[in-house]
């Protein structure tokens, strides 16, 4: 495994390799990496012949108050596991060497970067998707692998490669759940004993909407207000949003239908945790 520091030498990289006849994939992380992750770097590999991951924790898209500084950094770790997973590259730019120029330009998805996630963390996508044009330029990917997990992101960088007309291809894995449903969250290593408890209450919510929905009731509001009651009973969380929304443009829907992204985003603690469901 290679590991590679500057724009310059993964562009080399990459169109070397596909001068090979390799397709080459991408998988964009900020490390501290688990198995969500690495189910991204394993569909790259069933893919493509060439995979890059890059680890970058981006500056960017952390608000001023924010866990920049306290971001989990596990380098070495993560290399060992990407090693073991086969992977051919890993990309691991320093700030200076992806804002070397200052931040004078930056890539806004009008309208979706300030839903859901967006909304409470104004210039998050505005810092994902500068980032990732970045990533892309440099990786100059065939294909590029995504988490459902986040999955306000997939929409705002779908809308993204469609709008930039960006000659790749997106690849969205589903969620990777700890065994009792805890979505994995490089963030999960903050949760106390009791807090990693209460976290439990974002799937349980999600569960029933599932459960209610297949069972025929479709009102957006009352899906919604089940979730809501769910919550309830884990007082210590504080819920940020519930959403029922149309997973393109991430605006509302009223009435749920299959396909339809039902997305949580809550406090545990200091702790902010997102979870969600495709009806
Ligand atoms: P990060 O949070 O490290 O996540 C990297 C990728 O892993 C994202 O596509 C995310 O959706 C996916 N992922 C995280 N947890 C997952 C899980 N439990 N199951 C499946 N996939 C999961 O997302 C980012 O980094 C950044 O915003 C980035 C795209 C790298 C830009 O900086």
């Amino acid at each position: 495994m290679r590991l590679i520091e500057t724009i310059a030498e993964l562009r080399e990289w990459s169109r070397l390799s596909r001068g090979r006849g390799r397709c080459v994939g991408l998988v964009p992380t900020m490390g501290a990496l688990h198995a969500g992750h690495l189910a991204l770097v394993r569909a790259a590999r069933e893919r493509c012949q060439a995979v890059a991951v890059s680890i970058f924790v981006n500056p960017t898209q952390f608000g001023p108050n924010e866990d920049f500084s306290r971001y989990p950094r596990t380098f070495a770790a993560d290399c060992a596991l990407l090693e073991a997973e086969g992977v051919d590259v890993v990309f691991a730019p320093t700030v200076e060497e992806m804002y070397n120029t200052g931040a004078a330009t930056f890539v806004e998805v009008e309208g979706l970067s300030s839903r859901l996630d967006g909304l409470s963390r104004p210039g998050h996508f505005r810092g994902v998707a500068t980032v990732v044009t970045k990533l892309f330029l440099a990786a100059e990917p065939d294909h590029a692998f995504f988490g459902q997990k986040d999955a306000a992101q997939v929409a705002v960088l779908r809308r993204m490669t469609r709008d930039l007309a960006l000659p790749l291809e997106l690849v969205v894995c589903p969620i990777v759940r700890e065994p009792d449903g805890l979505a994995m969250s490089s963030r999960n290593r903050y949760l106390s004993p009791e807090e990693r408890t209460q976290a439990l209450v974002l799937h349980r919510a999600l569960n029933a909407v599932e459960t209610e929905f297949r069972a025929g009731n479709t009102r957006a509001e009352s899906l919604k207000a089940l979730a809501a009651a769910i919550f309830a009973s884990e007082p210590a969380v504080r819920i940020d949003y519930i959403e029922a929304v149309d997973w393109e443009t991430l605006l509302p829907v009223e009435e749920a239908t299959s396909g339809t992204l039902v997305a949580v985003a809550a406090w545990v603690g200091a702790t902010r945790l997102i979870d969600n469901l495709i009806l």
